[in-house]
Order: C-alpha cells, then sequence, then structure tokens
C-alpha cells in the first residue's frame, strides 16, 4: 500500500516562530512543505511572498511547494523561481496562458503544478495533464486555512486518477483544505498522493503522533475498501 506524502502548510503556525514551525514538520517526518502565497486579489488574504519562501530556503532541506493563490502569476513566478521552491504550483483560474507558464517553469529546472478551486471541473485542464508534475485539487475554497473539507471535490481524485492511468501520465494529485482525523477516512478511499494540511498539523502538540495516526487511518480505510 502506497503511503500518502503529507505536506504542513505553515499557514496556520505562528508566524513569529517560524524556525520551530519547520523543525516541527521535518522532525515529524513529513517530507514536504507547503507555503501558501497569497495576493488579496485573487483570494482575499495576503500572506507571505518570496522572500519568506528564500529565507526559509537556506534552512531546510524539506521539498518546497510554493502554492501560488496570486492574480496573474507570470508576472511573480520568476522571483519565486530564484527563491528556491522546489515546486511552484499555481491556479488554473488565474493565468490565461497557463501551458507556457508550465514550460517557464519547468525549463528553470522546477516542478510545475496547477491548482483547481472546487468550481473549476478536471475537464478544463486535460489539455495540461501530460505537461504537469503535480494536480492540486482544492477541497475548499482558497483563502484560509481551518475550513471545513467540501466532499464533493474528492470525485476530481478520482476523474484524475483515471485519466493517470488511462494514459500512463505520471503528475501527483495533491489535495489542500480541510483534512483532518475527522474527514482522512473518507479521503483515504480516493487515494490522493499528496495530503496538504494547516490547521490540523499545527493545532495538535505531538505532530509526531498526529502524522502517525493520520496514516494508521488512512491505511485501514484502503485495507477495509479492497
Ligand atoms: C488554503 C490553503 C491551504 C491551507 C489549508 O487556501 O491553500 O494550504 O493551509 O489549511 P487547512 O488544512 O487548515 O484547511
Ligand atoms: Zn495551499
Amino acid at each position: 500500500m502506497k503511503e500518502p506524502i503529507i505536506a504542513p502548510s505553515i499557514l496556520s503556525a505562528d508566524f513569529y516562530d517560524i524556525r520551530a514551525a519547520i523543525q516541527d514538520i521535518a522532525s515529524s517526518g513529513c517530507p514536504w512543505l507547503h507555503l501558501d502565497v497569497m495576493d488579496g486579489r485573487f483570494v482575499p488574504q495576503i500572506t507571505y511572498g518570496n522572500k519568506m519562501i528564500a529565507d526559509i530556503r537556506r534552512h531546510t532541506n524539506l521539498f518546497m511547494d510554493a502554492h501560488l493563490m496570486i492574480a496573474e502569476p507570470e508576472r511573480h513566478v520568476h522571483s519565486f523561481i530564484e527563491s528556491g521552491a522546489d515546486a511552484i504550483t499555481f491556479h488554473a483560474e488565474a493565468c490565461i496562458h497557463s501551458h507556457r507558464l508550465i514550460q517557464t517553469i519547468q525549463r528553470a529546472g522546477v516542478k510545475a503544478g496547477i491548482s483547481i478551486v472546487p468550481s473549476t471541473p478536471v475537464g478544463s485542464i486535460v489539455p495540461l495533464l501530460e505537461s504537469l508534475d503535480q494536480v492540486l485539487v482544492m477541497t475548499v475554497n482558497p483563502g484560509y486555512g481551518g475550513q471545513k473539507l467540501l466532499p464533493f471535490c474528492l470525485a476530481k481524485v478520482d476523474e484524475l486518477r483515471e485519466i493517470r492511468e488511462k494514459n500512463g501520465l505520471n503528475f501527483l494529485i495533491a489535495i489542500d483544505g480541510g483534512i483532518n482525523l475527522t474527514t482522512i477516512q473518507q479521503i483515504a478511499l480516493h487515494r490522493p498522493d499528496v495530503l496538504i494540511m494547516g490547521s490540523a498539523f499545527f493545532n495538535v502538540q505531538d505532530k509526531q503522533v498526529f502524522v502517525s495516526d493520520i496514516l494508521n487511518v488512512w491505511g485501514h480505510a484502503v485495507e477495509n475498501f479492497r
């Protein structure tokens, strides 16, 4: 059974002590760090930008995925490439020439991901799938941590996996928003490859126990489904 990659998002961490947040992620055994960049236009809030990512980069070997919730990502992508992110994921809804932007990111040696909000169907990104390293399915409306999972979005994970299998493609399927110990059982039945978690991870004291609990529930759910 393939275990999912757990990617904690520092959006729910205490920004006064980012160093502790990064250390918590590394010591809990999670291989990825998810970075939510918000611009106050594509989504209502403003979080942080490329300097934050570049500063963190100097202190960690975690795989860093920058989730750009920004309008016109093509205008800013170069600064995020320079920040040292391992992957850059932008929103299909925010960019007209998505295919060109995927190429720009990949030619710089960075993995390229595209994200879709709950109201965007998989069909709208099908032509891009063969070029992508990751598809990030939003399971809440982007913009805030701590929201409730929208279960109808999980069908997109199945749809994407079927297209991937049928066409021999390689992109990872990530989900983002509302993942916690209560929802993980339902999520596991759809078998996404990457689980992005903000509030559920940072709201618990013992992160290592939390991660192993998540993987346990996941394992049981997948076993029982067989
Ligand atoms: C929301 C962000 C998420 C956020 C998830 O727009 O993209 O990455 O951190 O937070 P939770 O896990 O609390 O739903
Ligand atoms: Zn995110």
